[in-house]
C-alpha cells in the first residue's frame, strides 16, 4: 500500500492538557498497572489510561480497585476507565474517578468480556443507543473533566453502527473518541477494520483514535492513512515490547526509527518492572503478574521457549528475579560471543 510522507500529527486538546503526542498506550485489565504505564509513557506514550473499573465497585472502597486508580505525579495526561450500564452507578464512579486527579474520564463501551456484556456493559451497550445518549450524557453531568469514549464499531458484522455512536457520542459531550476496529461478535479475531475507524472519523468534528492491530511504526501509519484519524492506540505489542512505542512515536513524527534494545537495556527495563509490581502490588501479587509479563519480555531472544517454561516452575519472587536476571544478562553474553 503507498503510504505518503507523514507530516507529524499536530496534536490536538483535551479540556486543560495538550496531546502532543497523539499515541496512547490501550488500557489492558491486569496489564496496565501505573508501574507498566509509567515505562510506557518513558518510551513514547503520549496519553495513559487505567485499567477498566467497574463503576459497581468503586464505593465499596475495596484496597484493589483503590489500585487501579492510582495514577502517578509524572503520568499526565491521564484518563481513569469506567464501566457499566446504569447512569446512577456510573455518575457515583465519576465523581469518585474525578476525586483521583486524572486529566480526562474515559467511559468503556469496548468490552466483549461475556461477564461485562451480561450486564449491559462493555460492548453491548453499542446495541442500545438510547442508552449509550444516557450512560455519556450521566457521566457528563457529573464531572467537571472532560470525557471520553472507547468503542468498537458495533456489535456484529450486520449491525456496524461505529458513525451512529460517534455522533452521539460528540452530541452528549464526549470530546475524544476512541475506536477498536472490530465489533463485539469478533473478540480479539480476524483483523480490525481500519476503514470503519474512518467512518466514525468521518462523522465528528471531536479528535478520534484509531486502535487495533497496531504492531510498529509501519502499521501505525498505514492505520493512520486509511483512517484518518487524529492518532493512534497501541495495546498488545506493548506487551513485553514497551520499545514499541519509541518506534511508533518515530513513524507517527515522520523521524527515523531508534535502534532496538540491547539485551542490557532490556534486562533493566524488566528488572525495574519487576521491581516496581514488587513495590506497588506486594511480593505475592508481582510474584503472579511476572508469570505474564516476564515471559512476553524474552519473546524472540534465544532459548526463549525453554525460559518461558522454566520461569513458570519458579516459586517465590527472589527465585523469579535471579531466574530472569541470568537468562537476560546471559543474552548479552551470547551476544559479545557472537
Ligand atoms: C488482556 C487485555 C485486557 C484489556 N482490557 C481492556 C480494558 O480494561 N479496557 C478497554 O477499554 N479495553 C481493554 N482491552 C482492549 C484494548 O484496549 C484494545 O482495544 C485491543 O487490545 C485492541 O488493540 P491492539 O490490537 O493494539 O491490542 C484489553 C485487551 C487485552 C488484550
Amino acid at each position: 500500500m503507498g503510504i505518503s510522507t507523514p507530516t507529524p500529527l499536530p496534536g490536538f486538546r483535551l479540556g486543560r492538557a495538550f496531546i502532543a503526542t497523539p499515541l496512547a498506550l490501550a488500557p489492558m485489565a491486569g496489564i496496565t498497572d501505573l508501574p507498566f504505564r509509567r515505562i510506557c509513557r518513558r518510551f513514547g506514550a503520549g496519553l495513559t489510561i487505567t485499567e477498566m473499573i467497574a463503576s459497581r465497585a468503586v464505593d465499596q472502597g475495596r484496597e484493589r480497585t483503590e489500585r487501579m486508580a492510582e495514577i502517578g505525579a509524572d503520568e499526565h495526561p491521564v484518563g481513569i476507565q469506567i464501566a457499566g450500564s446504569d447512569p446512577d452507578f456510573l455518575r457515583e464512579a465519576a465523581r469518585w474517578a474525578e476525586s483521583r486527579g486524572p486529566d480526562f474520564i474515559d467511559i468503556n463501551m469496548g468490552c466483549p468480556v461475556k461477564k461485562i456484556c451480561k450486564q449491559v456493559a462493555g460492548s453491548a451497550l453499542l446495541k442500545d443507543e438510547a442508552r449509550v445518549a444516557r450512560v455519556i450524557e450521566a457521566v457528563v453531568a457529573a464531572t467537571r473533566l472532560p470525557v471520553t469514549l472507547k468503542i468498537r464499531t458495533g456489535w456484529d458484522e450486520r449491525s456496524k453502527n461505529v458513525a451512529r455512536v460517534a455522533r452521539i457520542a460528540e452530541e452528549c459531550g464526549v470530546q475524544m473518541l476512541t475506536v477498536h476496529g472490530r465489533t463485539r461478535a469478533q473478540m480479539f479475531n480476524g483483523q480490525a477494520n481500519w476503514e470503519d475507524i474512518g467512518l466514525a472519523k468521518a462523522s465528528v468534528s471531536i479528535p478520534v483514535l484509531g486502535n487495533g492491530d497496531i504492531v510498529d511504526g509501519r502499521s501505525a501509519r498505514e492505520m493512520l492513512h486509511v483512517s484518518g484519524c487524529d492518532g493512534v492506540m497501541v495495546g498488545r505489542a506493548v506487551q513485553g515490547n514497551p520499545w514499541v512505542l519509541a518506534e511508533v512515536r518515530a513513524a507517527i513524527r515522520g523521524e527515523p526509527a531508534p535502534a532496538p534494545p540491547t539485551p542490557a537495556e532490556r534486562w533493566a527495563v524488566v528488572r525495574e518492572h519487576m521491581l516496581a509490581l514488587a513495590e506497588h502490588h506486594g511480593e505475592a501479587v508481582a510474584s503472579r503478574l511476572v508469570r505474564k509479563h516476564v515471559p512476553w519480555y524474552s519473546k524472540g531472544l534465544p532459548g526463549s521457549a525453554e525460559f518461558r517454561a522454566a520461569f513458570q516452575k519458579q516459586s517465590g519472587w527472589q527465585a523469579q528475579l535471579e531466574a530472569a536476571r541470568r537468562f537476560f544478562l546471559g543474552q548479552e553474553r551470547l551476544r559479545d560471543a557472537a
